[in-house]
């Protein structure tokens, strides 16, 4: 395996007029998705950071979803590059017939990827402001006239990778909640108003010095502001759950989010997408417990009461993440004492 990627690496580089190929050094796969692979190498003093669809997968027919969305991805990546030049990661070019893109390998004693700082229950460094804001910049940059979609006409992967496995396959475990549910499944794929990352996740954010860097946005598609935004909450949440001794200030940074993500936004739209972020997040909380992708981290009586509680929030919704987070607090309070210590 290593040395298929390694021989990518170096056809990449001949591709892109990077250097030499047989510069190519010390090539290292980074944690691979199901439809890539990733791996960082050094290129004449430089690391550098190399995506592929993956070469071949079990039915042709598939063929096209990895590849268009490598495409995608890298579209992604240069649109964030535009609005954000400063933080956003450097690239490097594409390659179509590698199914590749290179980009800098970002790395330094002051780079972390929010992930590992919230399980190591780190000193807060109010990542969830810049990450909010940063969110809010990018999808009102994609909603100004003008902007090109050209890259992103891609709901029908959208709905494979996200709509059908979290929402619509949750719908058929939960028929009593199968209307609201599939509800929000037409709506998020009829959507087409700001351009939608897909997978905003601490584990794909990294920190440093200039702000948070958005990668892997495989998933990217024209789509409905909630997505991104209810999507990145659903992991703090979760994280609440998992982390007493964190409880407060994740379930406080909630409205952080909000807040910081809605400066971007005019009041009017601001409290229109708040009702929807509102509606969809208990869906990808259960999701998350009774869909194709279930949370990995959680206790079989954590994943019951995220249940009961994303039950009770799609039953009776809210229309502001304040008054659903003071919900989800109240409950968690009842159940699990604030001052239960974490593993
Ligand atoms: N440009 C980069 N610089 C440094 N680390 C990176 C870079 N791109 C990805 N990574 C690391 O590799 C991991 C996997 O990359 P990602 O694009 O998320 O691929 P996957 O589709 O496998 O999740 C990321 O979580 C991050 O830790
Ligand atoms: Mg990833």
């Amino acid at each position: 395996m290593t040395s298929d990627i390694e021989t990518r690496c170096r056809a990449l580089v001949r591709d892109l007029e990077l250097g030499q190929p047989e510069q190519v050094r010390n090539v290292t796969p980074l944690t691979g998705g199901v439809a890539s692979d990733i791996a960082r190498f050094d290129l004449a003093g430089k690391t550098i950071c190399a995506k592929f669809a993956l070469p071949k997968l079990k039915v042709a027919e598939d063929w096209h979803a990895p590849v268009h969305r490598n495409a995608a991805e890298y579209a992604w990546l240069q649109f964030a590059a535009n609005v954000n030049p400063a933080g956003a990661v450097a690239l490097f070019g594409r390659s179509p017939e590698q199914h590749g893109f290179a980009m800098e390998f970002i790395a330094g004693a002051d780079v972390y990827l929010w992930k590992d700082a919230l399980l190591r229950q780190a000193p807060d460094r109010d990542e969830v402001t810049a990450v909010g804001d940063l969110l809010g910049r990018l999808q009102a940059a994609s909603a100004a006239p003008g902007f090109e979609t050209a890259a992103f006409h891609n709901r029908d992967d959208f709905r494979a990778l996200r709509i059908e496995p979290y929402l619509t396959f949750t719908a058929t475990v939960h028929p009593d909640l199968a209307p609201v549910l599939n509800g929000l499944a037409e709506m998020l794929y009829a959507a087409d108003a700001v351009l939608v990352h897909g997978d905003v996740s601490p584990k794909n954010i990294l920190l440093r010095g200039s702000g948070p860097v958005f990668l892997d946005a495989e998933c990217a598609t024209m789509g409905d502001a909630s997505f991104d935004p209810a999507f990145c909450l659903n992991h703090l949440v979760l994280k609440a759950v998992h982390l007493p001794a964190s409880r407060d200030r994740l379930l406080g940074s909630v409205e952080t989010f909000r807040a910081a993500f809605a400066r971007h936004l005019d009041a009017a739209s601001g409290a229109a997408v708040e009702a929807r972020i509102a509606r969809l997040l208990p869906a990808l909380m259960l999701a998350r417990i009774d869909g194709k992708s279930p949370v990995e981290y959680l206790s079989e009586a954590s994943r019951a009461i995220v249940r009961d509680m994303a039950i009770d929030l799609l039953q009776t919704p809210e229309t502001r993440l304040a008054e659903l987070v003071g919900r989800v607090r109240a409950r968690l309070d009842q159940l699990q004492p604030p001052s239960t210590t974490t593993a």
